[in-house]
């Protein structure tokens, strides 16, 4: 169990997102997904699943640890080279604790709205740049592969959104039990205190604006397989 039990409450919050769709379970997309984890945990919510990472070593990871899952794939690759990777479009897409890691967000927005449609969501895990434990990881990884380039608060990563092609749907904060419920959304109202001091990790949820005549980005659509809707 995590500190904070962000990670079990990021792994539900990811799971509830798969819910709802019209079509049934959905196509996801995990960029920055490291060893894979989040895919395999939503496996038996989601149609179909594939991860992309930089890091050679965690594609590796990845591809072990859901060998038994045939319908989950892993692709290395930056999230720049998506567009290059031909994979279609996506219902959901998952960027979690990798946007602030990335050179370029925008950039990396840009290339996931290439793949998605307009019902598709867009749901970023970001720890708030405030919070103690973002501040200490920034120190912390200043020196690794994987130096933390900046954690956006959700205003930032709104305003981005709106820059790349996307409408801020919600954003709600991921702690010890969180869940998209009524009481934890009340609990939530009682972290106002921690919140002004740094906030704790939250999901944001983007929703990409598509225009029927043309992608709002000026981008044609890719024309991969598997597209859905
Ligand atoms: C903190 S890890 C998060 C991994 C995973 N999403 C999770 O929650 O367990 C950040 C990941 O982002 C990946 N990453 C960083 N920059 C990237 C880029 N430009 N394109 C794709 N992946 C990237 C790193 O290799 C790393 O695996």
């Amino acid at each position: 169990m995590s500190l904070f039990g962000t990670f079990e409450s990021t792994c539900h919050a990811l799971r509830e997102s798969c819910r709802g769709y019209p079509d049934g379970p959905p196509r996801v997309l995990d960029v920055g997904c490291g060893t894979g984890e989040m895919l395999a945990f939503v496996a038996g919510d989601i149609r179909e699943g594939c991860g992309v990472d930089i890091t050679h070593d965690a594609i590796a990871s990845a591809r072990r640890n859901a060998a038994s899952l045939s319908h989950i794939r892993f692709e290395r690759a930056a999230v720049e080279e998506l567009p290059s990777l031909g994979l279609g479009t996506f219902d959901l897409v998952f960027i979690v604790g990798a946007l602030e890691h990335m050179a370029d967000p925008a950039v990396a927005l840009r290339a996931v709205h290439a793949h998605t449609h307009a019902a598709s969501r867009v749901v970023i895990v970001a720890l708030s740049p405030k919070a103690p434990h973002a501040i200490v990881s920034r120190w912390m990884l200043a020196f690794t592969d994987h130096p933390v380039i900046g954690h956006l608060s959700v205003d930032a990563l709104a305003e981005l959104g709106s820059r790349t092609g996307y409408a801020l749907e919600e954003a709600y904060p991921l702690y010890r039990g969180s869940r998209r419920t009524k009481a934890a959304r009340g609990v939530g109202a009682l972290l106002g205190a921690y919140d002004t001091l740094g906030g704790p990790t939250r999901a944001v949820v983007l929703a990409p604006q598509h225009h029927s005549d043309s992608s709002p980005l000026g981008e044609s659509r890719p024309s991969g397989d598997g597209g859905a809707h």
